[in-house]
């Protein structure tokens, strides 16, 4: 649905943005992590039209942002970083003004805007003066804006930032909502906890140039396949006796007992775990669970960045 291909963007002799190439599949929750700086909303104003690559191209649904940018406009719902709003302008009327800016038809205007209210959990405060929302409803407002032309793909520059934990776990179900409407998201954030509920695929930038792109199943996948997998063991009593079967057996390494959880590396694919708990029943182990260690972004993130930060 959406490439990034080569594309480079400089202000003046810093370069924002370096060589950035990666891609994001129709339907796919897409967070773009990286540290303040790293060139995030950047790119995400190159996806938007609002600013144009000096090198590279970037395409949406196979229409490039340099030959059609009024197109793409059309598919794209911005949200962006920092959100100025009206004084003196109720939810409902703000909303129906983007209506009329995107030209819906007059007739359809009062439904749609009542639809995305309903959908973003404003119609209760449709009459609230906007200048005096709280930071979470003026995030709501803005996401409600972004859907007026009903886009195909969303592009949310940091929409979580400053919510509350409840405010946050509200936004994560209405972005699965909207991913079931078959919409493209990218979200950005310098909180991996705040994304890893959330997303199915993953950029990691830093300094303007991609470490990491793809489907984060795939990289934990690939990671987890050089490095073994870390499991948990849990036994009846005493480990000390697993822990003797467990040294004596091939590709394990790593062994640690923690409380009653007995940890360790185990250099083979998953497929294989199968036949190491049946190898440790017939050696008499009184297994009580054997368990992958959740791994989840922040360990992708870890990996990718060793060594890059100073
Ligand atoms: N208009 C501009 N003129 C000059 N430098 C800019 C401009 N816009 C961005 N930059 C610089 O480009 C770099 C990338 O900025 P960008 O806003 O894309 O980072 P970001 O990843 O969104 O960071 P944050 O997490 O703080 O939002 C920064 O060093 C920034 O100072
Ligand atoms: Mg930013």
């Amino acid at each position: 649905m959406i490439e990034v291909k080569h594309v480079c963007k400089a202000f003046k002799q810093f370069r924002a943005v370096w060589d950035l190439s990666f891609s994001i599949a129709q339907g796919d929750i897409f967070g773009f992590v990286g540290p303040n700086g790293a060139g995030k909303t950047t790119t995400m104003r190159m996806m938007a039209t609002l600013l144009d690559p000096d090198y590279g191209d970037l395409v949406i649904d196979g229409i490039s942002v340099l030959d059609e940018p009024e197109t793409i406009r059309r598919i794209i719902g911005y949200m962006p970083d920092y959100i100025g709003v009206y004084e003196g302008v109720e939810i409902e009327e703000y909303l129906e003004f983007f209506a009329a800016a995107y030209r819906i038809a007059p007739a359809r205007r009062k439904g749609l805007v009542d639809e995305i209210m309903e959908i973003t959990e404003l119609t209760d405060v449709r009459h609230k003066d906007v200048a005096t929302l709280s930071k979470g409803m003026r995030q709501r407002l803005c996401l409600a804006k972004t859907l007026v032309h009903d886009p195909k793909v969303l592009i949310l520059d940091e929409p979580a930032a400053g919510l509350d934990p409840r405010a946050r776990i509200e936004l994560r179900l209405l972005l699965k909502e909207l991913q079931k409407l078959g919409k493209t998201i990218i979200i950005s954030s310098h909180i991996l906890t705040e994304l890893s509920d959330m997303c199915n695929s993953v950029g990691i930038i830093e300094r303007g140039l991609l470490l990491k792109a793809g489907r984060i199943d795939e990289i934990l996948a690939e990671q987890r396949g050089a490095a073994g997998q870390k499991l948990k063991l849990r036994v009846m009593g005493s480990p000390d006796p697993a822990v003797a079967v467990l040294k004596s057996l091939p590709d394990i390494g790593g062994v640690e007992i923690e409380r009653d959880t007995i940890t360790f590396t185990f250099l083979q694919p998953e497929a294989s775990n199968a036949g190491l708990m049946r190898e440790l029943l017939n050696r008499g182990v009184p297994l009580v669970s054997l368990q992958q260690e959740s791994k989840n972004l922040e360990d992708i993130f870890l990996n990718v960045t060793k060594g890059v930060i100073a």
